[in-house]
């Protein structure tokens, strides 16, 4: 069983993605964690990069990188990379590795679209653009720019899926929105 959770920055994505996968008993797999590891890895070739989840730290090539990726130099890196089609072409196939075996909650852009486009359940959270600014501690223009950037990119825009089921968690708890995730699991 997979379900995927795609949306913009701030949507509330990894906490409710992660808090679903442990109400359903699912493993979680953070994709943009992916990418911005593949940011901090600079010029090396994303598809020799050894990117490995173990007990919520993120390994690159080995090294605990699990800090490292969340500053905000990485969150701008990460979305510039995010529009190579190689960086995107490498860390599709390694999400589609771990995506094949076990029941998974998968968090990003494109899951739904274009990882796993047979993906059980298709969720798009999203959340108004001062609010999600507003979660993140971050100033709404930078934001915007990261948005603007994943949704006009040629390779892989940031897009619903047709068949996906929207979201707005402005205004609503972390749990009003998992308990809304978990029924559509449960149908
Ligand atoms: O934390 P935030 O939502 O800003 O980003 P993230 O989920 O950690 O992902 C970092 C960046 O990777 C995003 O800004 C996207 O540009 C990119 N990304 C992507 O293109 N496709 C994905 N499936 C996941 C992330």
């Amino acid at each position: 069983m997979l379900v995927a959770i795609d949306g913009p920055a701030g949507a509330g994505k990894s906490t409710v993605a992660r808090a679903a996968a442990d109400a359903l008993g699912f493993t979680y797999l953070d994709s943009g964690a992916m990418y911005r590891a593949a940011a901090l890895a600079g010029d090396r070739d994303p598809a020799t990069l050894d990117i490995v989840f173990d007990d919520g730290r993120v390994l690159l090539d080995g090294e605990d990188v699990t800090d490292a990726i969340r500053t905000p130099e990485i969150s701008d890196l990460a979305s510039r990379r995010a529009a190579d089609p190689a960086v995107r072409e490498a860390l599709v196939v390694k999400q589609r590795e771990l995506l094949a075996n076990g029941d998974w909650v998968a968090e990003g852009r494109d899951i739904g679209t274009v990882v796993a486009p047979g993906a059980d359940l298709k969720v798009w959270l999203t959340a108004d653009p001062e609010e999600r600014a507003r979660r993140r501690g971050e100033p709404p223009e930078d934001v915007r720019s990261r948005d603007e950037r994943d949704a006009t990119r040629e390779h892989s825009p940031m897009v619903a899926a047709e068949d996906a089921v929207e979201v707005d968690t402005t205004g609503l708890s972390i749990d009003d929105v998992v308990g809304r995730i978990v029924a559509l699991v449960r149908g």
